[in-house]
């Protein structure tokens, strides 16, 4: 009865689950124990996963969620551009490859996993549910059914709902409550984001894992499974963004006031980067993304003196030094448009009041020399790289940003296989689901 589920012990001490993190150019899985608690404890245990203290050093200290990643598997993707997928045999090599790894690294079979999503296709919006009490006490029941009367819009038959998150309930007019149940009243209502997703690609994604030989147990969209690993309970309070740029897109999440409050995804990511290098320099790809890994720099002002760089030409065997300036002329309009389309999104929404908190940055291109002054300067807002925190393990991956996602995955996933018990993908699952999901943000 577990998510991602692996084995469970006989003395029921611990559980397993795995996140598979499907990237356009990196497929990840990882394999994490999770203790096996009772109800009463899920609050306390969640509490602590989502870290009030606010403080960055702290968190890599927080392993106190009991979370513990036992094995990481990683594969270059193929069959993926931009989130979607464009040949479903080469992504199920991928996944397989992926998969084996985290199979020998954490010395257990893998049957089930939860997958992250991305791309253009998924869209985010705002819905409201009302529905009248006639027990005059508010319970579970309620509350999902209002959550329930908050998703029903009119969704395109070629769209799938992925996540339903109330941003908190309003009890007979009485707004700014996170958890109504046990209160009296006759009315409740609650707004929610509603994420959804292009069908078609969701169903590709599954089938790939199927083909693979894995059940998929639950479906993420990829910022909110980096903000799991990256962001504390404070941030998300006073308003935070968490913008995940990938090999293919840019993702961006919104939160204030505890929960959601906006998503978008962009259609750039470091592949545009590393296809500008190759064009700019007359490389060939590989030898751009080499260079752009080793040497690249997104602001023009951390360049010192006249530093040279190695350039391999077409045929890659011959080399002549180019100045370092030179690559970052090429990097930095690239990231100032980024930055400019992230702005423009931020601004349209008039979200940039309420991003208190600043900025994370997460996913490879995170990394990059620059990205996060060169965000501060264009958003206008404080920026930090997010590094994966919350969990036993993988000590040698808390550094680095692209690896919040598939951290974050396995913590989502955590914390499901400990709420929703049984989720078999029917309707009634599904609502319970949305019902813990709304629980889980509040708690
Ligand atoms: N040190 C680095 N400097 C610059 N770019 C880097 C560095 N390390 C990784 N990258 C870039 O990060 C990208 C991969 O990041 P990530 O693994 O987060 O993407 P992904 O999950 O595969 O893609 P997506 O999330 O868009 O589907 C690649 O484009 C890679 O070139
Ligand atoms: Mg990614």
């Amino acid at each position: 009865m577990v998510f991602g589920f692996l084995k469970e012990t006989a003395m029921k001490k611990e559980s397993l689950v795995v996140g598979l993190d499907i990237g356009t150019t990196r497929i990840c899985a990882v394999v994490a124990e999770v203790p096996c608690v009772h109800r009463q404890e899920k609050r306390w245990l969640f509490n602590k996963i989502r870290r009030t203290d606010g403080l960055q050093d702290d968190k890599h200290n927080s392993s106190g969620s009991g979370i513990n990643i036992i094995g990481v598997g990683k594969a270059s993707s193929r069959g993926i551009k931009k989130g979607i997928i464009t040949n479903i045999e080469s992504t199920v090599d991928s996944i397989v490859e992926a998969v084996q790894a985290a199979e020998s690294a954490a010395g257990v079979d893998i049957k089930s996993v939860h997958i992250s999503i991305s791309g253009v296709h998924i869209g985010c919006l705002s819905s409201h549910g009302v529905i009248g009490v006639k027990e005059k006490e508010i319970g579970s029941r309620e509350v999902a059914h209002v959550i329930e009367a908050a998703k029903a819009v009119a969704i395109p038959f070629d769209r799938e709902i992925l996540h339903v998150l109330p941003s908190g309930f309003i009890v007979d007019g009485q707004n700014g409550i996170t958890d109504p149940r046990g209160m009296a009243g006759v009315r409740l209502e609650t707004n929610v984001k509603i994420i959804t997703g292009a069908a078609a690609s969701t169903q590709n994604l599954i089938r790939s894992c199927q083909k693979a030989g894995l059940d998929v147990t639950g479906v993420v969209f990829q910022p909110l499974a980096s903000a799991a690993a990256v962001l504390t309970q404070d941030e998300k309070d006073l308003g935070v963004a968490v913008i995940d740029i990938g090999g293919g897109t840019t993702d961006m999440a919104l939160y204030y006031d505890g929960s959601l409050c906006h998503a978008a995804v962009l259609a750039v990511g470091g592949n545009n980067f590393t296809n500008d290098v190759a064009v700019g320099l007359r490389t060939p790809a590989q030898e751009a993304e080499r260079i752009k890994k080793k040497h690249g720099c997104v602001m023009i002002s951390c360049i010192k003196g006249d530093e040279e760089i190695d350039v391999g030409f077409a045929d890659g065997k011959l080399f002549r030094n180019i100045p370092r300036r030179h690559l970052v002329e090429i990097l930095q309009p690239r990231a100032e448009e980024l930055f400019g389309f992230l702005r423009d999104e931020i601004r349209a929404g008039g979200f940039q009041k309420i991003i208190n908190s600043g900025v994370v940055l997460t996913g490879g291109s995170a990394a990059m020399e620059g990205m996060a002054t060169m965000a501060e300067n264009i958003l206008e807002l404080p920026v930090r790289l997010g590094r994966p925190a919350g969990f036993e393990g993988a000590d040698d991956m808390k550094d680095d940003p692209s690896f919040a996602a598939a951290a974050g995955l396995a913590m989502y996933c955590a914390e499901e296989s400990m709420s929703v018990p049984g989720n078999n993908g029917g309707m009634k699952a599904r609502v319970k689901g949305w019902y813990e999901e709304a629980f889980k943000i509040f708690s």
